[in-house]
C-alpha cells in the first residue's frame, strides 16, 4: 500500500516521478502528491486527493518548477480520510523538509500527543506527518540528514520506509526502511528510489533492494547504504528481468485482460528449467534438500487469492509428498499461538513479496523455528529475502489489483514444490512423477484453448449485470477454486458472493437458494474419482430442484450435467488434481466482464490494493 519513488539526477523529476506513480498505483490510488526542489533551490509541492490523473490535471492546470531532486506518493489511506490534506508529501522544517511514507507508524498517537503538547500544529490527521516534523527537527539540531534519520527512526514504532528532500540538501534524496519495501534503480548520472523495481524500469533494470532497518542516500552519481546503528552496508545489484514493456497494457483494455492472457506463460515460464527426466528438480532448492527431507509438516501461509493457490497446493503436496499440510491465513497464523517445531516447513505465498501480514507471519515463524520457504513473484521483495529459500514464479509483473496470472503460477510452483518434494521423500513412482509431469507440462496448450473459447462466458456475465449475489460451489479442489471465483467477483463487480464446499451445501448455504439463484458450480472431472463426481451431480440436482440457475463448469465430453444445468461452460481434460489450473480461468474472465458490463475499474477496483503493506 502506498507507493513512492525519489529520484536524483537531471532536471526532469516531475517527468520520472509521474511515470513512477504511474506504475505504482497499484499499491494505492487514494491520494496522489510529488515534490521537486528547483534550480532555484525552491521546494515545490503539489498533492491531490484521487487518482493520479487528478494530481496531472493540476499540475497542468497551475504547473509547479521541475527540477534535478524530488519525491513521489501514492497513496491508500490508513490514518486520515483520502484528502488534499492528509495526502503526501508532509512538510517538517518549516516547510523546508518534504516527507512521504509507505506503512503505519503504530506509536504515532504518543508522538503526536508529545509534539502538541510542544506547541506543534498539525496540518493533517496522518501518522506520516509526526515523521516529517521529527525529522526537520533532526535536522535542525544536527544539519545532517542521515543523522536525522537515525534518530528518528529510533523513536518509530511499526513499519515505514520514509523518503526525505530538504531544500538545503538539492541532489539528495535519503530513505530509511522498516518492514516496507524499498529498491534503488541505478542509472548513469542519476538514480532513483521506489517501492518496486517498476518505478523506475523504463530508466534502468540494474537495482539495489534495501535490507531491514538501513537508510540510503542518493546523489546523481552515488549511492551510499548504511545500517541504523551507523555501519556500511556492502550493496548486491541485481538485473530486472523483465523491462517496461512486459508493464505496460500493450493494446488490452485493462491490464487484467492482458494478465488474463498471459497466463499459459506465466505457467510456462515457471516450469522452465525446472524439469529434469520427467521428474522436477527445483534448482534453487538443492542447497535446502537436506533441510526439506528432514521435515515432517508443512503449514501454508498467504492472504486473498494467495491462501487460494495454497488450498489448491496443498492437496497435491499432501497427495505426491504424504506429509501433513495446512493452510492458514497469515494474519491468523501468527496469533492463534501454533505448534511449530524445527521439522515444520512454513511455505509462505506472495505475489508481491511484500504482503504485510504475511511477513510478519514468516518472521514469527522463523523465530519459533521453523523452516521457511517464499514463494514469490516478485525480485528483490522482502518475503524471500527473510526466508531460508525461495522459489519464484515467473509471471511477469502483475499490475492489475486483482490477481489472475500469479495465481495459476503459485499453483504451479506448488505442484512442482509437491513434485520435488516427493522424489526426496521416495513417496512416489518415476512412471507417477513422469505421468503428473506430462499433466504439467499440457496445461499452458490446454490453457490457450480455454482463453480461445471464453465468448459464451463474456455474454454470460454481460446478461448477469444487474445480478445482486452469486454462490460457487466445489468440492476438494475445486472448493477452493469456488472461493477464489466468489472472491474475484466481489473484488472486481462489488456483487455478493460467497463460496462453498459442495458437501456443506446441506448444512446451511442450501436456504440462500431461491428461484433464479445463479450458481456456479466447479463440476470435478468423472475420471478421477466417480464417487466425488456424482456426489456434485447430486448436489447440482439439489439446488436445481430448489429453483437455482445452475452454470456448470465441466470438462469437455462430461455429458452427466447436461440435464440439470442452465449454462455448461467447458474445460479440456485434465487429471483432476490439475483441473483447478484451468477451471479458474472463466471464473476470472465472468468477474472481469460483469464488471466492465456495470462500468467498473477492473484494475482499480474501490477500497483495495494489490501489495497490503500494513497489518
Ligand atoms: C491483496 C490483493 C489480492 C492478493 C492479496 C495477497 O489483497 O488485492 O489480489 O491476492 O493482497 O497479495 P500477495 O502479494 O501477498 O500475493
Amino acid at each position: 500500500m502506498c507507493g513512492i519513488v525519489g529520484y536524483v539526477g537531471h532536471d526532469r523529476s516531475l517527468e520520472v516521478l509521474l511515470g513512477g506513480l504511474k506504475r505504482l498505483e497499484y499499491r494505492g490510488y487514494d491520494s496522489a502528491g510529488v515534490a521537486v526542489i528547483d534550480a532555484a533551490g525552491e521546494l515545490n509541492v503539489a498533492k491531490r486527493a484521487g487518482k493520479l490523473g487528478v494530481l496531472e490535471d493540476e499540475l497542468q492546470r497551475h504547473p509547479i518548477s521541475d527540477g534535478a531532486t524530488g519525491i513521489g506518493h501514492t497513496r491508500w489511506a490508513t490514518h486520515g480520510g483520502p484528502t488534499d490534506r492528509n495526502a503526501h508529501p508532509h512538510l517538517g522544517d518549516d516547510g523546508r523538509l518534504a516527507v512521504i511514507h509507505n506503512g503505519i507508524i503504530e506509536n504515532f498517537a504518543s508522538l503526536r500527543d508529545e509534539l502538541t503538547a510542544e506547541g506543534i500544529e498539525f496540518a493533517s490527521e496522518t501518522d506520516t506527518e509526526v515523521a516529517a516534523v521529527l525529522l526537520g527537527r533532526e535536522y535542525r539540531r544536527t544539519g545532517d540528514l542521515v543523522e536525522a534519520f537515525r534518530a528518528v527512526a529510533a523513536r518509530l514504532e511499526g513499519a515505514f520506509t520514509l523518503l526525505a528532500v530538504h531544500r538545503e540538501r538539492p541532489g539528495v534524496v535519503v530513505g530509511a526502511r522498516r518492514n516496507s519495501p524499498l529498491v534503488i534503480g541505478l542509472g548513469d548520472g542519476e538514480n532513483f528510489l521506489g517501492s518496486d523495481v517498476a518505478a523506475f524500469v523504463e530508466h534502468t533494470r540494474r537495482a539495489v533492494a534495501i535490507g531491514q532497518d538501513q537508510i540510503v542516500v542518493i546523489t546523481p552519481d552515488e549511492v551510499t547504504v548504511t545500517d541504523f546503528d551507523g555501519n556500511g552496508v556492502d550493496v548486491e545489484p541485481f538485473e530486472v528481468a523483465w523491462d517496461a514493456s512486459a508493464a505496460d497494457k500493450g493494446g488490452w483494455p485493462s491490464f487484467m485482460a492482458k494478465e488474463i492472457a498471459e497466463e499459459p506463460d506465466a505457467v510456462a515460464n515457471t516450469l522452465r528449467g525446472r524439469i529434469r527426466d520427467d521428474a522436477a528438480v527445483i534448482p534453487e532448492l538443492e542447497d535446502l534438500d537436506a533441510l526439506l527431507v528432514g521435515i515432517d509438516r508443512i503449514t501454508i501461509i498467504a492472504c486473498g487469492t494467495a491462501a487460494y493457490a495454497g488450498q489448491v497446493g496443498s492437496y497435491a503436496i499432501e497427495k505426491w509428498a504424504r506429509i501433513p499440510v495446512e493452510v492458514e491465513l497469515s494474519h491468523e497464523f501468527r496469533y492463534r499461538d501454533p505448534v511449530i517445531t524445527p521439522s515444520t516447513l512454513v511455505i509462505s505465498i506472495s505475489q508481491s513479496g511484500e504482503t504485510m501480514d504475511t511477513l510478519m507471519a514468516v518472521k514469527f515463524a522463523r523465530e519459533a523455528g521453523a523452516k521457511t520457504l517464499s514463494i514469490c513473484n516478485t525480485q528483490g521483495a522482502t518475503i524471500p529475502r527473510e526466508s531460508d529459500g525461495a522459489v519464484y514464479t515467473h509471471a511477469g509483473p502483475e499490475v492489475a489489483v486483482a490477481s489472475t496470472k500469479a495465481f495459476v503460477a503459485q499453483i504451479t510452483a506448488l505442484y512442482l514444490f509437491g513434485l520435488h518434494l516427493a522424489r526426496l521423500r521416495g513417496t512416489l513412482s518415476v512412471a507417477e512423477q513422469a505421468a503428473a509431469i506430462a499433466e504439467l507440462t499440457a496445461i499452458p496448450g490446454k490453457l490457450e484453448r480455454v482463453l480461445e473459447s471464453t465468448d459464451s462466458v463474456a455474454q454470460l456475465a454481460h446478461w448477469m449485470s444487474d445480478t445482486r449475489a452469486v454462490l460457487f460451489l466445489g468440492r476438494h479442489v475445486g472448493y477452493p477454486i469456488a472461493l477464489e471465483g466468489a472472491l474475484k467477483l466481489k473484488e472486481l463487480a462489488y456483487i455478493h458472493a460467497e463460496g462453498f464446499a459442495a458437501g456443506e451445501l446441506k448444512h446451511g448455504p442450501i436456504a440462500l437458494i431461491e428461484p433464479g439463484q445463479p450458481v456456479f458450480v466447479v463440476v470435478p472431472s468423472p475420471r478421477g474419482s466417480d464417487e466425488m463426481h456424482k456426489k456434485v451431480v447430486s448436489n447440482i440436482q439439489e439446488i436445481r430442484a430448489r429453483g437455482a440457475r445452475v452454470l456448470a463448469i465441466a470438462e469437455e465430453g462430461d455429458a452427466s450435467v447436461l440435464p440439470f444445468a442452465d449454462e455448461v461452460v467447458r474445460i479440456p481434460l485434465a487429471a483432476p488434481l490439475f483441473e483447478p489450473l484451468l477451471a479458474v480461468i472463466p471464473l476470472q474472465i465472468f468477474a472481469m466482464e460483469l464488471a466492465t458490463a456495470k462500468g467498473l475499474d477492473v484494475d482499480q477496483p474501490r477500497n483495495l490494493a494489490k501489495s497490503v503493506t500494513v497489518e
